[in-house]
């Protein structure tokens, strides 16, 4: 990688581009907060850079998505495009963009004119063929289906409800013409087969010159090589770029009702967001033509495939510039496992941004991050230990000790920096460089850890020092101590600026000094500055109010798997729970019920087993966790509200809970309705 201190580059820098079937979440954030944390690292290197993104408005999933909320696909996308960019500018991640729009997309003209670009380019290459493909097709419209848009058993195991690709019960993979019982997912149909000429690429034609870039220095981590040594040794395969109506999309140049498939128009986008940001600040050709600049992308390792061999090749074909690396990182997981929507881990970003402060995450990740493309686990916990640990009560530390002492005992004013005899202040600066170079490799774990480490020895100094005792015995000593202490902190988070801008920013306020670079980040303060008020930079985080953020959908009718609540105060709710659609409320099957029998369960000392007369849905085995709070013989005979449609559980080793009894209040009591019969929908 690059060395720090070089002259000044010109960089085009993008993440990919988020689909537009949904809202910006934490696993987004993990890239888009590496990819803004790089930028703004270059930026305050001095280097010239563009940095683009948009939403990835294309597909058949947005198309159907768009239908089943009433709306046309172009309305449906720009309320999502308009989503995300807010969900964005929380966490400080702002694209460049002429006046106010920042955050683009890939349904434009530009992006239009450009996708038909590259299809002419590869067409005259003579790497255009058609073919006749078979697909199975909606009966009721004629749609064909990608394998996503068909279920059914798998052909392999007999698992019910799988899609057409893939079997989640024994992960065998397979055509969707070989699932057993196929339905159409959009409509419920059982497909047809049918066939329809296609579009091709022959991918295979630009197989020799793929290899030979990707090999070249710097463009792939090596850990990602034996990916592409698999892919090439298998032979690449031609790659079908057209889709046939209905689908939301560019339609392919001369035919009715062919369209480009979302993954050619996709990538293309890059370059249309470059011309849409520049507006009349430049063209795209300064940025993709010119062979100084550097293209980066940074993906994640699940599409690693569209970056290093379709887009390669588009470029390829059209002689703009390829990428001069494709960083590729791992995906999050929470708690060491996949997010999950039924765990409750698939957090949004602007749920959690109502919660804990954005820059905490955005610390917290690079802290995490290193140039190679690992996985990275956000367990809250540890996120609240070390966010508390490292900024509050370290780097920010420095800060908020000193600066009101310096008020209280030396008028607002910092000294100048002593003889640097624990060469401290030297060090400090000295790292400086290294900081830079650190986020140039993508070792941002590094950068954050040396100022950690620089942080911790001028708290040892603050506090073997005690400048508030010697102050009384050797004024000048302690003024020393506390600039140096300052100065110290400062340094650290100036370096940090571009992992927290927000915190930041403050900091430069409170200090009035001009905006940090690498190059001012270690000056000493100004002796003759009066510093403004400390107003807090940081607030510690509280893992009770942060745990919140992580509400499993699933009901929990299983009292033995709850953790006993040794604290009872309830987890301040600061945030009201995520807005529902009226739909998902409707999911939720309610109905009263009489209780024909309840008998406490041995073995258990929270358990009640009832036996719930439902109506027409027969009588259940439900069990409920209300032992501590209500005796059986009080729940017999009355009339309750059920859960009906939830899915069996097990209770441990006492049965099968089939539904949920709902309770009301804290500690819960059962609710009780009056005037139902079993059965009555609770609406
Ligand atoms: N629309 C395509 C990209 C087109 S680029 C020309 C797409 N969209 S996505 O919304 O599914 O993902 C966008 C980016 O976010 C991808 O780089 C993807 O790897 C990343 N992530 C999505 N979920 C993620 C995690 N759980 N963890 C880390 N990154 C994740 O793919
Ligand atoms: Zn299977």
């Amino acid at each position: 990688m690059s060395a720090p201190n070089q002259p000044r580059r010109r960089a085009l820098i993008t993440p990919a581009l988020p689909y537009a079937n949904g809202n910006i979440h934490l696993g987004h954030l993990l890239e888009h907060i590496q990819v803004n944390t790089y930028v703004r690292a270059r930026r305050m290197a001095g280097d010239d850079v563009v940095y683009v993104c948009g939403v990835d408005s294309h597909g058949a999933a947005v198309e159907i998505a768009a239908k089943k909320q009433g709306k046309a696909p172009e309305a449906y996308v720009e309320e999502v495009r308009l989503a995300q960019q807010t969900s964005f500018e929380r966490f400080s991640v702002r694209f460049d963009g002429p006046d106010h729009e920042h955050y683009g997309s890939t349904h434009t003209p530009e992006n239009h004119q450009h996708a038909i670009r590259f299809f002419e380019a590869l067409k005259a290459a003579g790497h255009i063929t058609t073919k006749e493909v078979e697909q199975l097709q909606d009966p009721t419209d004629g749609r064909f289906l990608a394998d996503r848009f068909v279920k059914g058993t798998c052909p392999k195991c007999g698992a019910k409800d799988q899609y057409g690709d893939a079997c989640e019960n024994c992960n065998s993979t397979y055509r969707p013409t070989e699932l057993i019982d196929p339905v159409s997912v959009v409509s419920g149909a059982r497909p047809v087969l049918g066939k329809s000429s296609h579009y091709m690429v022959t991918l295979g034609a630009y197989a020799d010159r793929l290899k030979e870039y990707l090999s070249a220095a710097g463009v792939l981590h090596e850990s990602l090589r034996n990916f592409l040594d698999t892919w090439f040794n298998d032979g690449l395969k031609d790659w079908d770029i057209s889709r046939d109506g209905p689908y939301f999309g560019f339609r392919i140049p001369g035919e009715d009702n062919k369209y480009f498939y979302v993954w050619l128009d996709a990538p293309v986008g890059y370059i249309s967001l470059t011309e849409r940001a520049l507006g009349t600040q430049g063209k795209w050709q300064d940025w993709w033509r010119d062979a100084a600049v550097d293209v980066e992308h940074f993906i994640g390792k699940d599409i690693l495939y569209f970056h290093t061999l379709f887009w390669p090749a588009m470029l390829m074909a059209t002689g703009d510039n390829l990428p001069r690396a494709i960083h590729a990182h791992g995906m999050l997981t929470i708690d060491g496992v996949k997010m999950s929507k039924s765990r409750g881990t698939f957090i949004n970003a602007d749920d959690f941004a109502a919660v804990v402060e954005p820059q905490a995450l955005r610390y917290y990740y690079a802290a995490k991050l290193g140039p190679e493309p690992q996985d990275i686990d956000l367990s809250l916990e540890d996120f609240c230990n070390r966010v508390n640990a490292d900024l509050v009560n370290n780097l920010v530390n420095l800060v908020s000790r000193t600066v009101p002492l310096l008020h209280r005992l030396f008028h607002g004013k910092p000294t100048t920096l002593p003889d640097d005899h624990t060469h401290l202040v030297t060090e400090m600066q000295e790292a400086a460089h290294r900081v830079e170079g650190l986020y140039r490799s993508l070792d941002f774990a590094a950068a954050v850890r040396t100022c950690t480490e620089l942080g911790s020895k001028a708290n040892k100094l603050l506090q073997d020092t005690a400048p508030w005792e010697l102050v009384k015995t050797n004024p000048q000593a302690a003024h020393e101590t506390l600039t140096t202490a300052l100065f110290v902190g400062k340094s650290c988070l100036a370096l940090l600026k571009p992992v927290l801008p927000g915190v930041v920013e403050k900091l430069e306020a409170l200090l009035k000094v001009r905006p940090f670079t690498f190059e001012n980040a270690t000056d000493p303060l100004k002796p003759n500055t009066t510093l403004a008020t400390y107003e807090h930079l940081f607030a510690r985080l509280d893992l009770k109010v942060v745990a919140t953020l992580v509400k499993p959908t699933e009901a929990t009718p299983t009292p033995e798997k709850k953790p006993e609540k040794k604290d009872k105060k309830a987890p301040p709710s600061s945030t009201p729970p995520a807005e529902i659609v009226f739909d998902d409320f409707a999911k939720v099957d309610l109905r009263a019920a009489t209780i024909l029998e309840a008998k406490a369960v041995e073995g258990s000392d929270k358990l009640i087993l009832v036996k719930a007369d439902v109506g027409d849905l027969g009588v259940r085995d439900i069990f409920t966790g209300l032992r501590p709070h209500v005796q059986p013989e009080q729940l017999q005979g009355k009339c309750v509200v059920v859960v009906v449609n939830l899915a069996p559980r097990k209770m441990a080793k006492f049965g099968t809970s089939h539904g949920m009894v709902l309770a009301v209040g804290e500690p819960p009591r059962p609710l009780f309705v009056d005037g139902a019969r079993p059965g009555d929908r609770v609406s």
